[in-house]
């Protein structure tokens, strides 16, 4: 079975080719980060505008890549939310024009969904059930995947998400976007020196609005006197140590004993270190992905995407053979894809 997939969701054009669950053939990944850096951020118009001209030739690299044509291609995937709308449409609308063309289904993928599905692509042995701990830009979420398509939201962030607050931090330092592994790097030579806010809830919901005022506000006070590598060690052990903190102590209460990391802020070392060690304390097992599946890919969207289309419950809900009506949705809700 092969699969070509698309994620067009934020600032980087992916495609990839599939070959039944877990294989990846190709996966290009062109990104626009140099652009949106001049900016200190993702602008959406500029990055809709990019995904346009780059979108066929990042196809046609991808199908290169893995030596199949289209006519070779069972299904496309896409990923439909969230997202910034206008860059989820033209990956969309470019997924419907192909399976039209081809006549082929077309199988909707929600973005964190497939964040999830990157551990499989590095970890042939895992299956659910799991518990995932979803870090991106744009997503904090603790995640009870059942089964492939079956995921149940346990707790998320009330505020920032954790790569949000990595990327504010970052320019409050004078760094440049994205800024979680610019702020990693610094850190590496700093020591945990400031104390800085946690927040509690009474369930395992996260909050990252408060640290980042207090780095903010630590940052004006300080001024020259700023101990730059300190203040970004210190920021990475508590945002890092909290999430741990959180998905442990909500695997303990559930009875869950396996753990897979998920998002862009999975690539961080100290965070990966981390849910290793606290992992090996209490007799849990630790899944992550590669690092190259960390950030916004279509391979692991295509993992998603092989799962969705061989399940036969969403087959009936998504109208995978004939949904040529299927729209971009940028704040869809995982447990209600
Ligand atoms: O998953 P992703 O590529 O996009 C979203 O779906 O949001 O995540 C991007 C986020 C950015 O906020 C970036 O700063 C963060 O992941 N990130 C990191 C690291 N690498 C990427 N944060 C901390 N440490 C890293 N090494
Ligand atoms: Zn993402």
């Amino acid at each position: 079975m092969l699969g070509l997939v698309i994620e067009s969701s934020c600032d980087e054009t992916s495609v990839a080719v599939l070959k039944n669950d877990r294989e990846v053939l190709s996966n290009i990944v062109s990104s626009q980060i140099d652009i949106h850096k001049l900016y200190g951020g993702v602008v959406p118009e500029i990055a809709s505008r990019n995904h346009v001209k780059n979108i066929s030739y990042v196809a046609r690299q991808a199908l290169d890549e893995a030596k199949v044509e289209f006519e070779d291609l069972d299904y496309i995937g896409v990923t439909y939310g969230p997202g910034l709308v206008g860059a989820l449409l033209v990956g969309v609308s470019y997924a419907k024009a192909l399976a039209y063309a081809l006549d082929i289904p077309i199988v909707p993928v929600h973005h964190i969904e497939g964040h999830i599905a990157a551990n499989y692509l590095t970890n042939k042995e895992l299956k659910p059930p799991f518990m995932s701990l979803v870090v991106s830009g744009g997503h904090t979420h603790l995640a009870y995947v059942k089964d492939y398509t079956d995921i149940e939201v346990i707790a998320k962030t009330r505020d920032d998400a954790i790569g949000e607050a990595f990327d504010k931090v970052a320019r409050v330092l004078g760094l440049n976007y994205p800024g979680g592994p610019e702020v990693s790097k610094l850190a590496e030579n700093g020591n945990d020196t400031y104390t800085l806010p946690k927040t509690k809830f009474e369930n395992y919901d996260f909050s990252f609005s408060g640290i980042k005022t207090a780095v903010i506000n630590l940052a004006n006070k300080e001024k020259e006197n700023l101990r730059r590598e300190d203040l970004a060690k210190s920021f990475e052990k508590n945002v890092c140590d909290t999430v741990v903190e959180h998905a442990y102590s909500a695997m303990k209460d559930l009875g869950v004993n396996k753990i897979a990391l998920a998002g862009g802020v999975a690539a961080n070392k100290y965070l990966r270190s981390k849910l290793f060690e606290e992992a090996k304390k209490n007799h849990f097992e630790a899944y992550m992905p590669e690092i190259k599946y960390c950030t916004d890919n279509a391979a692991m969207i295509a993992c998603a995407a092989y799962y969705n289309y061989t399940c036969e419950k969403d087959k009936k809900k998504f109208d995978i053979h004939n949904n040529l009506e299927l729209n971009a949705i940028a704040s869809l809700k995982l447990d209600k894809k």
